[in-house]
C-alpha cells in the first residue's frame, strides 16, 4: 500500500506550483533585499509582491503584514511586544504552546493572565471572556481554530465584546487559513498570526497581521527589516512561496473544503458501517480535523498505523516514554482513560476516496480483527 499522510494539521506537503516558484527563485535571485542595486531591488520586489498577495487574499493593507518565521514567532511577537508589567491578558487554556508558554513567561514578569477553559463542546464561551475582563485588561488572545480539536471559536463575538471596552484582540489563525473564509475587514481583530506550512506553503515562513494604528515594541534588535519588528535578511524564496500559497489557498477554499467534508463524512460513515467503536470530540469543527477516541491507547494506534504506512497524530505530550493525557481533552471533560485513547486524523486537499477506504480498512484490521471476514465487503 502507498504511504498515507493524515497529519495535515501538523503540516502540509508543498503545493507543486509553490515548489516550482521557490526553486526558480532559489536558483536565480540572490540579492539582499536591503541593497539598493538592481540585484537587491529584484529581491525586494518579490517580497512586496508576496505582501500584496497576502493582503489581497485576507482583505487588509499590504503594510499591515509583517513576515516572520512562522506561527510561533508571530505569537511571541504580539504577546512580548504588546504587554508590559501590570497589564492583564485574557487567553484560553487550550492555546498552542506558542501562546501558552509565552503567557506563563509573562506571568513571571508580573503580567496578569486569565486562562479561559473551553466548554465541553470545545468552544470558548464569549460570556466567559467578558466576565474575565478587568480594569487592566489590555489584550485578549484567543485562537481561531484549536489545533487538536478543529473547533472554531466565535471570534466576531469576542471582538465585539473587546471593542466595547477598548481592548485589543489577537488571534492565532494558523489552523484556519485556506480552510475557512476569512475577511480581516469584517473580523476586525487587531493582530493575527498565520503560518504558510499549514496551507501547502513552505515551512519556516509566517506572518503577523497588525491592524493600522496598532504598534508593538521590537523584541529583536538588528537591521530594521519588517518595520524593526523582524530584523534580519529576509527569506525571499520562502516569502514568495508564502505569497503564492496564500493566493492559491484562499482562491480554492470552497472547492477544497467541500471535497474534504465529503471525505470526512465518508470516513465517519465507514466507521459506522464497520461498527468500529469511536467518539468524535468537539463541535463546530473545521472539516478535516477529526479528534477521535477509539477503544485502544492512542499511542499504540499511532504506532500500529505507522507500521502500515499511515501517519496520524497523538495529541499528547510524551515524557519519559509514558504518554500523558492531553490537557486540551481533559479541559473538555474527557476522562484520563478516554484522553489517552484519542488521536487526531487530519484530511487535506490531496486525499482521495481510495485513501479513506484504505485508512478504514487498516483501522478495521487493528480494532476489529475478529470481524474481518464479515465486514470485508464494505471496504474497497
Ligand atoms: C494553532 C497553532 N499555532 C501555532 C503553531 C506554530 O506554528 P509554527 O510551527 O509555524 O511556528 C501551530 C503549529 O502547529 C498551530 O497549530
Amino acid at each position: 500500500m502507498n504511504k498515507l499522510y493524515f497529519d495535515i494539521a501538523a503540516t502540509t506537503p508543498l503545493d507543486s506550483n509553490v515548489s516550482m516558484l521557490m526553486t526558480e527563485i532559489q536558483n536565480t535571485i540572490f540579492g539582499n533585499p536591503s541593497s539598493i542595486h538592481q540585484f537587491g531591488q529584484k529581491s525586494r520586489s518579490l517580497i512586496e509582491k508576496a505582501r500584496r498577495q497576502i493582503s489581497k487574499s485576507l482583505n487588509c493593507k499590504p503594510n499591515e503584514i509583517i513576515f516572520t518565521s512562522g506561527g510561533s514567532e508571530s505569537n511571541n511577537l504580539v504577546l512580548h511586544g504588546f504587554l508590559k508589567e501590570g497589564d492583564h491578558l485574557i487567553t484560553s487554556s487550550y492555546e498552542h504552546p506558542a501562546i501558552m508558554k509565552v503567557a506563563q513567561e509573562l506571568e513571571k514578569n508580573n503580567v496578569e493572565v486569565t486562562y479561559i477553559n473551553p466548554r465541553q463542546d470545545g468552544i470558548i464561551n464569549p460570556t466567559d471572556v467578558e466576565q474575565a475582563i478587568k480594569k487592566n485588561t489590555k489584550l485578549i488572545s484567543i485562537m481561531y481554530v484549536n489545533n487538536e480539536l478543529g473547533c472554531i471559536n466565535p471570534l466576531s463575538e469576542i471582538v465585539a465584546i473587546a471593542q466595547k471596552k477598548n481592548i485589543k484582540v489577537h488571534t492565532d489563525a494558523v489552523q484556519l487559513i485556506g480552510k475557512k473564509e476569512l475577511n480581516l475587514s469584517v473580523i476586525n481583530v487587531d493582530f493575527m498570526s498565520i503560518a504558510a506550512h499549514k496551507y501547502y506553503g513552505p515551512k519556516g515562513v509566517g506572518a503577523l497581521f497588525i491592524k493600522s494604528g496598532n504598534s508593538l515594541n521590537s523584541t529583536l534588535q538588528g537591521g530594521g527589516q519588517e518595520k524593526n519588528l523582524r530584523p534580519g535578511t529576509e527569506n525571499v524564496a520562502g516569502i514568495s512561496g508564502m505569497g503564492l500559497a496564500t493566493q492559491i489557498a484562499i482562491k480554492n477554499i470552497k472547492k477544497n473544503s467541500d471535497v474534504i467534508l465529503k471525505l470526512e463524512n465518508l470516513f465517519l460513515d465507514l466507521l459506522n458501517k464497520h461498527q468500529i467503536i469511536h467518539q468524535v470530540n468537539g463541535k463546530n469543527r473545521l472539516p478535516g480535523i477529526i479528534n477521535i477516541t477509539f477503544p485502544i491507547l492512542g499511542q499504540t494506534l499511532v504506532m500500529k498505523l505507522d507500521l502500515e504506512g499511515i501517519a496520524v497524530s497523538f495529541g499528547s505530550a510524551c515524557s519519559s516514554g509514558t504518554p500523558k493525557a492531553s490537557k486540551v481533552l481533559l479541559d473538555l471533560g474527557l476522562t484520563d482513560d478516554k484522553a489517552l485513547k484519542t488521536i487526531r486524523i487530519s484530511i487535506g486537499k490531496f486525499h482521495t476516496e481510495d485513501d479513506i477506504y484504505s485508512l478504514v480498512k487498516v483501522l478495521n484490521q487493528i480494532l476489529n480483527p475478529e470481524n474481518q471476514k464479515v465486514n470485508y465487503n464494505y471496504v474497497k
